[in-house]
């Protein structure tokens, strides 16, 4: 498993599948426990996770974070958060179709080896690919959807909450419902309040 995870990690490291590789500072390959049981989604780095090379460290990152820990889960002990793209798209575009196509190998192979249980999709891009291409956020957040013995549920983006702060209830509800499920299912996840 180590192996696997390692040289995984730095074979993506050195990819060049498509452009995103010339414009990119770090290739940003996920962060958190790769034995987790769940595993959170985003989209693709922006600026700051481009720079620091780790998911979710900007604006959006701390108010995922906040919420995260405020129901037990924390990317230092109990989840891991991965993205569908590795690399930058300039100027915080969503990323091309090609793009994703090109990543999806890395992505699916992490899944692979960590094996999660619950899969969190953050916002339409991932809930789209993991879900279903007619997922719609706003009606079909929270909801669990199994498939091949996971558990999906899509979400909010954060960056979407602090454009839209009155989600913000409705946004951590979703992370309360998780909570139970992960407590209801996930037999090796320990709950953090530190
Ligand atoms: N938004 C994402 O979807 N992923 C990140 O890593 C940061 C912001």
């Amino acid at each position: 498993m180590e192996q696997n995870w390692n040289g995984l990690k730095s074979q993506c490291m050195h990819c060049r599948a498509c452009g995103l590789c010339e414009t990119r500072h770090n290739v940003v390959f996920g962060v958190g426990n790769p034995q987790a049981e769940v595993l959170f989604i985003g989209e693709g780095p922006g600026e700051n996770e481009d720079l620091q090379g780790e998911p979710f460290v900007g604006r959006a990152g701390k108010l995922l974070d906040l919420m995260l820990e405020a129901v037990g889960l924390s990317r230092k002990h109990n989840i891991y958060i991965a993205n569908m793209v590795k690399c930058r798209p300039p100027q915080n575009r969503d990323p091309l179709p090609e793009e994703q196509e090109a990543c999806a190998h890395w992505l699916a192979e992490q899944i692979r080896l960590i094996s999660p249980k619950i899969v969190v999709c953050l916002g339409r891009i991932a809930a789209f690919h993991f879900i279903s291409p007619d997922f719609k956020v706003t009606r079909q957040h929270g909801e669990f959807i199994e498939k091949d013995g996971i558990l999906y549920m899509g979400m909010f983006h954060p960056a979407a909450i602090l454009r839209n702060p009155n989600q913000k209830p409705v946004a951590f509800d979703d992370f309360v419902t998780l909570r139970d499920k992960v407590q209801e299912i996930c037999t090796h996840t320990t709950l953090t309040f530190d």
